[in-house]
This record gives C-alpha cells, structure tokens and sequence, in this order.
C-alpha cells in the first residue's frame, strides 16, 4: 500500500533548439515555500542515505542527472519505492515519513528542496523511536475522534 501524501510531481519543459529549461517554484509547482536546497552526489550504488523522518520539513526530490530510487515508509506499515530518473519529475514527500535514498547511478545529482532550514534536531534518524511516535499520533487521534462518533476537543 502506498504513503499518505506522497505524490510524483511533473514539471513542463520549456524546451526549444537550445536545449530544455524546468522551473520549480514554490507554491505553485510544489505545495510549499522553498527554504532550502541541498544536493547529493558521489554516492556508490551500494550506499543508502536518508535513513530517517522529519518532524517539521517536507521535501520535493528530483534526479536532475542519472538516477536513484527513494523508499519511504509511514511507521504504520505501508511502504512504497519510486524510481527518480528524469530531471523533469519529483517527487514530493510530506513531513513524518521515513526515507531511504539507494541505488544512485554513478552520475546521479539528487536535488533536493525543503519547507524548512536546516535544524538536526527535527530529524528522528531511529526507525523505532519514529514508529513510537507514529503510533503516539495515531493513539491521540482515536481519544480526540472516537469511531462513530463527533470530534472531541482535547
Ligand atoms: P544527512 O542528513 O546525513 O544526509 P542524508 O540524509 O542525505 O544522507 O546529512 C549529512 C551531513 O550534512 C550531516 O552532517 C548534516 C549536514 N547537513 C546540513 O548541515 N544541512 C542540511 O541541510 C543537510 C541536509 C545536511
């Protein structure tokens, strides 16, 4: 079963015989202000990267040369792996989710866009600990909704 949230996202080409051009601007072709950008190169095949979740920032990732594949998880048990390989397509990844970049090409450049500046202390890097929370939310949500039943101020 799929992510919650998780969504590729198609940019136009603005192509012409000089070559092709993709803009990506925040709030219009991705759901959030861009705060931050990074980029990650030079990873072997054999490395996988990411490998947490974010409590604030969401990201919108894009292989603007070669490839990869990003694996992401909800702590609930859904899983989901998407293949990042044309520079004209992201992919958009909402807040709380565990991610797993792998499988880089020798020449792949993984840009990556944030909501959020850069604050270490946002990112949960145990799986178990970000599942505990995950269950933590899921548990607030049952007492605030009761099944069946009208929302209840907590
Ligand atoms: P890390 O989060 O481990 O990279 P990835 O999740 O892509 O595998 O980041 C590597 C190092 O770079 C780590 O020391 C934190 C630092 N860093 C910043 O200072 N600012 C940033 O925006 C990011 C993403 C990382």
């Amino acid at each position: 079963m799929g992510c919650k949230g998780v969504q590729m996202i198609e940019f136009p080409q603005n192509g012409d015989e000089r070559g092709r051009l993709v803009v990506v601007e925040g709030c219009e072709d991705i759901p959030f202000a861009i705060k931050r950008i990074f980029y990650i190169y030079g990873s072997d095949s054999d490395v996988v990267r990411g490998q947490h979740a974010n409590r604030a920032s969401e990201f919108v990732l894009i292989n603007v040369a070669g490839h990869s594949k990003v694996r992401v998880k909800d702590g609930k048990g859904n899983e989901a792996v998407f293949s990042l390989n044309r520079p004209h397509t992201g992919i958009y990844l909402p807040k709380m989710l565990w991610k797993d970049m792998y499988d880089f090409s020798n020449d792949s450049v993984l840009l990556c866009l944030a909501s959020e500046h850069y604050d270490s202390k946002e990112y949960i890097r145990d799986y178990n600990e970000f599942v505990e929370i995950i269950k933590a939310q899921n548990d607030m949500e049952a007492i605030a909704i009761p099944e069946g039943g009208q929302g209840t101020r907590i």
